[in-house]
């Protein structure tokens, strides 16, 4: 202690505790080994516990209880009454008997950066983070990092204990890509909002053309979910009611319902055992043995005795199916090739014969995706899309989503109410450029994992052809 503070005679101070210059303390107590900086001040009261360091300009009033080993930086006002006044209601000035203290407490371990300012009435869990500048007005849980006026939650530390089980790795962060973007996913629905322009018009035309040329297809037609693309692209392929549609049995679900609700018959072929997707063999054997001409030319399965006009190789996991190889059969069958793109917004396909790269969806006659959130490029809802090179087919899809209407009330075909609408889009819109670095970071983090699991016995790591990549 030193001549230039003013200590009261109540104050309890503990052993080993370091005092600067110009500090005021009364009615307080400070633990063992605690250091408080220069011009702080702390009230009758109040508490502070051991190890603590409380910096230079802070203001501890009556009612503030801090725990053990709590860090205060400079300038950190903590306030006592939640609504105080100058004058009592007679309009005299107020004195002690009118000061309704409340506590506030700070639990052990926790950090306050500089400038914070601390309500009344409020806890600040055990090793929680207060951010410089930042105004607490309600409870911090324990080990938050909070920041902003109001002092808003932005993490949890993580912890670090050495003995502590590993913490569950989330499968997929969808929160994260959310709040970086929040000004702009926010904008996109603010403009709905005040256009009320929520069904079609030049948003869903925007996101269509920037999503078709991403894909390096001519045209997307978006539409309300995967599933629906699948199922408008076999509608508007021409494949009829009894019609064999040849898939892979790995795969979701949708696939199959696609085919059956668009009264086809779903006939499977097995997958590559190292790609996990349509195996080009399997293929050329089901078309070999598995089929026969009828007296008409036509391909007709012996399993179902239906003629054979499609086939959907599925994109699975990001890897592009074997496209030249599926093509030529397809060509050498007259089948319809429709790609289930689903999950492969971005990927890519060396093509042998072209001899240069392709995009998913930019391959068979037309191609389906799907926004669903959790996929690499996702709505905040529901959505999905068509993409063709085909013009003619392009607005056969855009009649079929739209209750088989091209002018309003004129139905030539019975269709569906199956549109994206235009907050979904204009969010997609804002997501789109940033797809390709997305794409590029689960890369990372798949070799990440890769590199992590290849001396582990039993298990087989993903396999990627040299024709496969994602962009
Ligand atoms: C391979 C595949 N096909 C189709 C779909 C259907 O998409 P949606 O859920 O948007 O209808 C999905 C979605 O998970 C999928 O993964």
């Amino acid at each position: 202690m030193n001549s230039y503070n003013s200590i009261a005679s109540d104050v309890r101070v503990g052993k080993d505790v370091k005092l600067s210059r110009f500090i005021n303390l009364y009615g307080c107590e400070i633990g063992d080994e605690t250091k408080i900086g220069a011009f702080v001040e702390i009230q009758k009261n109040a508490s502070v516990g051991k190890r603590c360091k409380i910096s230079s300009h802070s203001f501890v009033c009556e009612g503030v209880v801090i725990e053990d080993n709590v860090f205060i930086g400079h300038g950190v006002m903590f306030i006592n009454d939640t609504y105080p006044r100058a004058t009592t209601e007679h309009g005299e000035l107020q004195t002690e008997a009118d000061w309704k203290v409340e506590r506030t407490t700070i639990r052990k371990g926790a950090s306050i950066g500089s400038n914070a300012t601390i309500l009344a009435n409020v806890e600040i869990g055990e090793n929680a983070i207060v951010g410089a500048g930042s105004v607490v007005t309600r409870d911090v849980p324990a080990n938050a990092v909070v920041a902003g006026n109001p002092a808003k939650v932005i993490r949890i530390i993580e912890g670090n204990k050495e003995n502590e089980m590993p913490k569950a790795i989330p499968f997929l962060d969808l929160v994260t890509p959310h709040l970086e973007l929040e000004r702009e996913l926010t904008n996109a629905f603010r403009q709905g909002l005040r256009t009320a322009g929520f069904i079609g018009g030049p948003v869903v035309e925007r996101f269509e053309d920037a999503f078709a040329s991403f894909c390096n297809a001519s045209r997307a037609v978006a539409v309300s979910s995967g599933t629906d693309a699948l199922r408008f692209a076999i509608m508007a392929c021409g494949i009829q009611p009894g019609d064999v549609v040849l898939t892979v049995p790995n795969t979701f679900i949708a696939t199959t319902e696609a085919i059956s609700q668009a009264r086809a018959i779903p006939e499977f072929v097995d997958i590559d055992e190292q790609t996990y997707n349509m195996s080009p063999a399997m293929l050329q054997r089901y078309l070999e043995k598995q089929c026969i001409r009828d007296r008409t030319g036509r391909l007709i399965s012996l399993r179902s005795g239906r003629p054979v006009t499609a086939v959907i190789p599925v994109h699975l996991y990001g890897q592009i199916a074997d496209m030249d190889a599926i093509l030529a059969l397809a060509e050498q069958y007259g089948l319809t090739v429709i790609e289930d793109a689903c999950q492969a917004h971005g990927a890519e396909y060396f093509s042998k014969r072209l001899n240069r790269w392709m995009r998913a969806g930019s391959m068979g006659r037309a191609a389906a995706f799907s926004f669903y959130p959790g996929k690499n490029l996702g709505a905040c809802g529901e959505g999905g899309a068509v993409t063709t090179n085909d013009g003619a087919l392009a607005d056969k899809i855009k009649m079929i989503r739209d209750h088989g209407q091209v002018k309003k009330y004129y139905h030539d075909v019975e269709g569906y109410n199956g549109r994206l609408d235009a907050i979904q889009a204009g969010i997609l819109h804002a997501k789109l450029p940033h797809l390709a670095s997305w794409n590029l970071q689960r890369r990372d983090r798949a070799t990440e994992y890769n590199r992590l699991m290849e001396t582990h016995e039993g298990i087989s790591l993903p396999y990627e052809p040299e024709w496969s990549h994602f962009t």
